[in-house]
């Protein structure tokens, strides 16, 4: 019977034949999630024999990771921020990058809350997740707000074009108990008659498409339609943008996943809406420039005219600019 180790070192040579540069992980989370034991049991007991039915799973594993299939769709499983959502064809893979729109939505929830007196019968507080995807930034935000206890005053909307996509959605959404919060609903960026909303949250497709077909294999697996942002990668994010005074209530915020080098274009776009907007441009964990913020200007609690630290990740791109437009 093949041990533990011996069918890591096989794997790991077989993926890194095959052009993987994480060969020896891929190769420790497909024996993990064939033996059913995850990585660490794997790499803590290298002589442990492997059953027949699991070296069977772990080798048809490899076979198709030699193809370029991502280890998250092999194991049907992805992390994001700190939950593990089920991961498959129909919706995008989530990337680490996007966990910094979380924390800064669970700030402006938060502080939207908390800043001011809500007297009974206040309306709850209308978010929307444009793009949801396989639902993980909705999912991520109501797993917070239920810790904080601040669930019963938000209405949380997840919304995407993609009817596969929020199949797996709303299966993350009954596997992390928040069925019953997130309503999901398939629409081109909004649903009609939704409007306004308090918080926009869109993490929207915004690689060019020259650039999409140059992506490692593994994208290749991946809805299109979840990277492909047309020519120059702003095709959705540029309409999202222009529909903000409609959708975003007077003193709402936007917050959009953008791509490192799209800073300058966005901050135009909002520079040539109709009113007085501003746009902040944030960095994500590796410093590139990551999340756009966007809102009008507000005469007394504006993003750039001291509102409160808590509301504001501190992390800011360099290069990166406040265009205040109007
Ligand atoms: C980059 S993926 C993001 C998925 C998820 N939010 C995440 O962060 O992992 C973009 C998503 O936007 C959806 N999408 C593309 N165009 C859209 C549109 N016009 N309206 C709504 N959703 C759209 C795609 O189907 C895809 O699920």
């Amino acid at each position: 019977m093949a041990t533990v180790r011996e069918l890591l070192n096989s794997g790991t040579a077989r993926l890194r034949t095959s052009g993987s540069e994480s060969a020896r992980l891929d190769t420790e989370l497909l024996l993990g999630w064939a033996i059913g034991a995850g990585r660490t049991a794997v790499i803590a007991h290298p002589d442990a024999p492997v059953g027949a039915d699991a070296r069977d799973a772990f080798e048809a594993a490899v076979a198709r990771r030699e193809k370029g299939e991502p280890v998250a769709y092999l194991r049907g499983i992805k992390e994001f921020y700190g939950l593990a959502f089920a991961a498959d064809s129909r919706a995008l893979i989530p990337r680490p990058e996007t966990e910094i729109l979380v924390d800064a939505a669970e700030r402006e929830v938060a502080w939207r809350l908390t800043s001011e007196p809500r007297p009974a019968g206040t309306p709850n507080l209308r978010v929307v997740d444009v793009g949801t995807g396989s639902g993980t930034i909705a999912i991520a935000l109501a797993t917070l707000l239920r810790r904080r206890r601040m669930l019963p005053e938000v209405t949380l909307l997840a919304v995407d074009s993609s009817a596969d996509a929020l199949g797996l959605a709303r299966e993350n959404a009954v596997a992390h108990a928040v069925a019953d919060v997130v309503v999901f609903v398939e629409a081109d960026l909004t649903p009609p008659g939704e409007a306004p909303f308090d918080v926009i949250l869109a993490n929207l497709p915004y690689i060019p498409s020259a650039e999409v077909d140059r992506l490692p294999v593994a994208a290749s697996f991946e809805p299109r339609i979840a990277l492909d942002g047309g020519p120059d990668g702003l095709d959705v994010v540029r309409r999202m943008l222009a529909a903000l005074p409609v959708l975003l209530a007077p003193a709402g915020t936007a917050l959009l996943e953008i791509g490192f080098d799209q800073g300058p274009a966005v901050e135009a776009e909002v520079a040539a809406l109709a009113g007085h907007w501003e746009c902040l441009v944030q960095a994500d964990l590796s410093g590139h420039p990551r999340l756009a913020r966007i809102e009008r200007r507000q005469q007394s609690h504006g993003a750039g005219r001291g509102a409160p630290a808590e509301r504001l990740a501190t992390g800011r791109a360099p290069g990166s600019a406040t265009s205040e437009s109007g």
